[in-house]
């Protein structure tokens, strides 16, 4: 762990890479999570277990990763040497089911991600999606 900004009552797992990332008061990191540089996680939220949280994605308070969730923040070009980071920002009471890949959206609040989505477009406030893509 270096760098990691820390509020209170944290918990923190053995076997995790945080870098470079501000967590907030009451957050829970488990095992085998790797959480990389400028990522910001809100007030009592939760990632579970094996979960990759990358750089340019921010997370709102009480929000609940489940296990294995994979973020992204980039789409790929057609030139592969070409690297443009884009961001995902989440909202507040956010709930991400196990196994779920994010691309880079903006999440609002409220929201249901269901288990192995997909996850393409934007999402608005208090709306549930599921499935490959997520709808
Ligand atoms: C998406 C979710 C919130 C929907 O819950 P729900 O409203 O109770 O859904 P239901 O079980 O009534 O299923 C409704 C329909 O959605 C489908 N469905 C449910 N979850 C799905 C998912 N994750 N992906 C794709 N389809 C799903 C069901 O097959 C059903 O389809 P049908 O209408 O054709 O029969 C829930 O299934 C889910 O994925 N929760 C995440 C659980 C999780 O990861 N927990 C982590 C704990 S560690």
């Amino acid at each position: 762990m270096k760098n990691v900004k820390i509020g209170t009552n944290v918990t923190i797992s053995h076997y995790t890479n945080l870098y470079g990332c501000e967590l907030g008061n009451n957050v829970f990191v488990g095992p085998f999570v790797e959480i990389q540089s400028n990522v910001k996680i809100g007030d009592n939220s939760r990632i579970s277990s094996h979960s990759f949280i990358c750089s340019g994605v921010e997370i709102g308070e009480n929000c609940f990763i489940a296990h294995g969730v994979m973020f992204t923040n980039d789409k790929f070009t057609e030139n592969r040497d070409e690297w443009i980071e884009r961001t995902t920002s989440i909202g507040n009471n956010v709930r991400i089911g196990s196994n779920a890949t994010i691309l880079p959206v903006k999440i609002g609040d409220n929201v249901v991600i269901g288990a192995g989505a997909v996850v393409t477009k934007d999402i608005p406030n208090n709306t549930t999606v599921k499935g490959n893509p997520a709808k």
